[in-house]
């Protein structure tokens, strides 16, 4: 990374242990990242192939969902949790094509997301984006902080797009999804990506096993039963809990080019 953007706080822990938002923009072809992180993405892929695909499909799906929402939806407020390093089609880019009074708020844990948040922080001057710096594991201080910019008593998109794997235990990713979803009204949206061991994903087990030893944080796969519990009293929208690469591709299979299957579920409901 320093050979991109100069040396950067934390940089001698960082450099000695692959972190997932690092690898993650490896492998979706960005140059944000270190050679333990290289190493570690290269030997996920050599066992569980996909792995690009997933992370491809994944930013795809993020695109498609957002041009919902911010298009028929007319959501207007985003919270996305987890956000990864900058990429192509961050949040607010697709939201404010559509929606120049698009507001965004981008929340992420690892120091190196900070350090190039200002690549998120760029906004139509209608719309805002600000940077929240927080754990998931703390929707209240998120919440404080998204205030600032969101209001709170308007429909908001939650976006928790790859965040809740890290959530290990299955009580706790629940119930953080409740406190978020209780605190924003009636026309608010959760949209979820999330790895499970039920679509196929030749070598995802393996590779998460090898993932959890070598790299950080640690990560799960979830059923489908248990990423539905994340929904309860939520109206899921058609397609439904899918793969997130067949999460309403309509426009795309016209062209024929609708992508491979993978082992990551999509899906996006609305709050009564
Ligand atoms: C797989 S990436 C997904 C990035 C983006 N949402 C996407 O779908 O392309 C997961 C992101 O979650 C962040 N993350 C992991 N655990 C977190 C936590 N406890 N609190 C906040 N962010 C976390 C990582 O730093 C990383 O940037």
């Amino acid at each position: 990374m320093s050979e991109h953007s100069g040396q950067q706080p934390g940089d001698s822990a960082a450099r000695h242990i692959a972190h997932n938002a690092r690898v993650w923009n490896y492998w979706l072809g960005g140059k944000d990242h270190y050679e333990v992180d290289e190493q570690v993405g290269d030997q996920v892929t050599s066992m569980y192939p996909s792995i690009g695909d997933v992370a491809r499909a994944d930013r795809a799906f993020l695109g498609r969902a957002v041009t919902y929402l911010a298009g028929r939806a007319g959501i207007r407020q985003y919270l996305d949790i987890g956000t990864g390093l900058p990429t192509a089609q961050n949040t607010h880019e697709v939201a404010q094509r559509i929606a120049p009074d698009a507001r965004v708020v981008y929340v992420d844990n690892d120091p190196i997301v900070l350090t190039h948040a200002r690549a998120l922080l760029t906004s139509t001057d209608e719309g805002a984006t600000s940077y929240v710096d927080a754990d998931a594991r703390d929707p209240e201080a998120i919440l404080r902080a998204a205030s600032g910019t969101l209001d709170l008593g308007r429909p908001v998109a939650v976006m928790m797009l790859g965040i809740l794997n890290f959530v290990l235990d299955t009580a706790e990713a629940t119930s953080l999804v409740r406190h978020l979803m209780d605190a924003v009204p009636s026309g608010s949206h959760l949209v979820l990506t999330h790895p499970t061991l039920e679509l196929g994903g030749e070598g995802n087990e393996e590779a998460m096993r090898f993932w959890n030893e070598n790299a950080t944080p640690p990560i799960t796969a979830r059923s489908r039963a248990e990423v539905e519990g994340f929904l309860a009293g939520l109206e899921v929208l058609e397609p439904g809990l899918v793969s997130c690469a067949r999460w309403r591709t309509d426009a795309d299979a016209e062209l024929g080019d609708e992508g491979p299957l993978v082992a990551q579920f999509g899906v996006v409901a609305r709050k009564p």
